[in-house]
C-alpha cells in the first residue's frame, strides 16, 4: 500500500489568516505573546530535529528508551488496527510502535496529523517505504481545532508524543484532552509522552543549548512572520530567553528586545514598539507528575492506566482509555 493523497484541513491561506490574527493579538498584549505553533514551517521542523539530537535535550532519548521496552506491550494491550499519531513531526520514534504493532499482526493504517505539510510528507513516505503492507494516510490541521476531522477509523490507538501537550496552557490542554476523549470509543486507547518535574539546572540547559540550536528555532518564528505577514523583525535585535517558572512548573521561553526597537508588520498594517529588554514569551513547556496528569486525564473522561518512565525517571510514557 501506498501514501493516500494528504488530507488538508488547514491550507497555507488558512494558516497565514489565523498567524494574523494570533499576531495583532499577541503583540497588542502585555507582556507580548505568540503562540509556539508557528516555530513549524520547513525550517522550523529541521531545527527541531537538530534540538532532538542536542546532548542537552534528553526528552527525545528517554521516550525512545521507554518505547524501546514498552512498544510490544503497548501493541499487546491495545491490539491497535490504526495508529493516530497528533503533533507527529519526523515520525522517528513512532517507528518503535509501528513496528511493536505490525509484528502483532494487527496494524492496518497509520494517520500521522502535522500543522507543518513538508514535514508531514517525508514521513509518511519514509513509513510506506517501510511499512508496504500499512495504508499511510497524511493529515494536515491544527490539533486545537481539528482533531474531529480525522477520518473514521476501526480500534483507534491515538499517541501524542514528545511531551507537546506540555506547550498546552492549562485551560487549552483541558479542551485539547476533552477532544482526544470525544475521538475515542470503548476499545480505543490514548499513548501519551509527558516530560517530569526535575531540577531547574538540567531543565533550563534543555531549553538554551551550548551551540544556541534553541535559540535558533525561537528566532525562527519571528522570520516566518518575516515572510508570511511582511514584517522586519531583525532577528539580531532579539535575545534568546529560557526560564523555569517554579510555580506553574514549566519552561518559558522567551525573546528579549536588546534595545529600542518598533517592528513594522506591512500585512496588517501595524508598527509594533518593543523596549530595551522587553520580554516577549514564544512557548511554555510543563513539566507533569503522576498526581497532575492523571486528574487532567480523569476531568476529561479519560483513565489512565499504565505510567512507565525511563530508569532515572526523566520522561514518562502513558496509556489511558475512554472512562
Ligand atoms: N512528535 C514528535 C514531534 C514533536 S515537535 C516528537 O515527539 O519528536 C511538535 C510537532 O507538533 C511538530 O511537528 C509541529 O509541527 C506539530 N505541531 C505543533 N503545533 C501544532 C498544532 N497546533 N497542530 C498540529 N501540529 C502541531
Ligand atoms: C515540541 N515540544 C514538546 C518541544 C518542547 O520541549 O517543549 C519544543 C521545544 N522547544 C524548545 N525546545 C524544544
Amino acid at each position: 500500500m501506498s501514501v493516500s493523497e494528504i488530507a488538508v484541513h488547514l491550507d497555507p491561506g488558512g494558516l497565514v489568516h489565523q498567524l494574523a490574527g494570533d499576531v495583532r493579538t499577541g503583540l497588542g498584549s502585555t507582556p507580548k505573546v505568540l503562540p509556539p505553533k508557528y516555530f513549524y514551517d520547513a525550517r522550523g521542523s529541521e531545527l527541531f530535529d537538530e534540538i532532538t539530537r542536542l546532548e542537552e535535550y534528553y526528552p527525545t532519548r528517554a521516550e525512545s528508551q521507554i518505547l524501546h521496552h514498552r512498544a510490544a506491550q503497548v501493541a499487546s494491550l491495545t491490539g491497535a488496527r490504526t495508529l493516530v499519531e497528533i503533533g507527529s513531526g519526523t515520525s522517528e520514534k513512532t517507528r518503535l510502535l509501528l513496528r511493536a504493532l505490525s509484528a502483532a499482526g494487527t496494524l492496518q493504517q497509520f494517520i500521522p496529523f502535522d500543522v507543518d505539510p513538508v514535514v508531514l510528507q517525508g514521513a509518511s513516505a519514509a513509513v510506506a517505504a517501510e511499512f508496504p503492507g500499512v495504508k499511510v494516510s497524511p493529515v494536515v490541521g491544527d490539533f486545537e481545532r481539528h482533531l474531529d476531522k480525522l477520518p473514521a477509523s476501526p480500534r483507534r490507538l491515538m499517541a501524542f508524543l514528545g511531551s507537546t501537550i506540555g506547550n498546552l496552557a492549562p485551560r487549552q490542554r483541558a479542551e485539547f484532552l476533552t477532544d482526544v476523549r470525544r475521538g475515542l470509543v470503548t476499545g480505543d486507547a490514548f499513548l501519551l509522552g509527558l516530560d517530569l518535574v526535575k531540577s531547574p539546572e538540567r531543565l533550563v540547559a534543555a531549553y538554551d543549548d551550548s551551540r544556541g540550536v534553541t535559540a535558533e528555532f525561537n528566532k525562527n518564528v519571528l522570520a516566518v512572520i518575516n515572510r508570511q505577514l511582511d514584517a522586519d523583525f531583525n532577528l539580531a535585535a532579539f535575545e534568546h530567553v529560557a526560564r523555569w517558572d517554579r510555580e506553574q512548573e514549566w519552561i518559558e521561553m522567551r525573546l528579549r528586545s536588546v534595545r529600542d526597537q518598533t517592528v513594522r508588520i506591512s500585512a496588517l498594517d501595524l508598527d509594533v514598539a518593543f523596549g530595551a529588554g522587553e520580554e516577549m514569551r514564544t512557548e511554555i513547556s510543563a513539566k507533569f507528575s503522576h498526581a497532575r496528569i492523571s486528574e487532567e486525564l480523569a476531568a476529561a473522561g479519560l483513565r489512565l492506566t499504565h505510567w512507565w518512565t525511563d530508569p532515572v525517571g526523566d520522561f514518562a510514557l502513558t496509556l489511558s482509555e475512554p472512562a
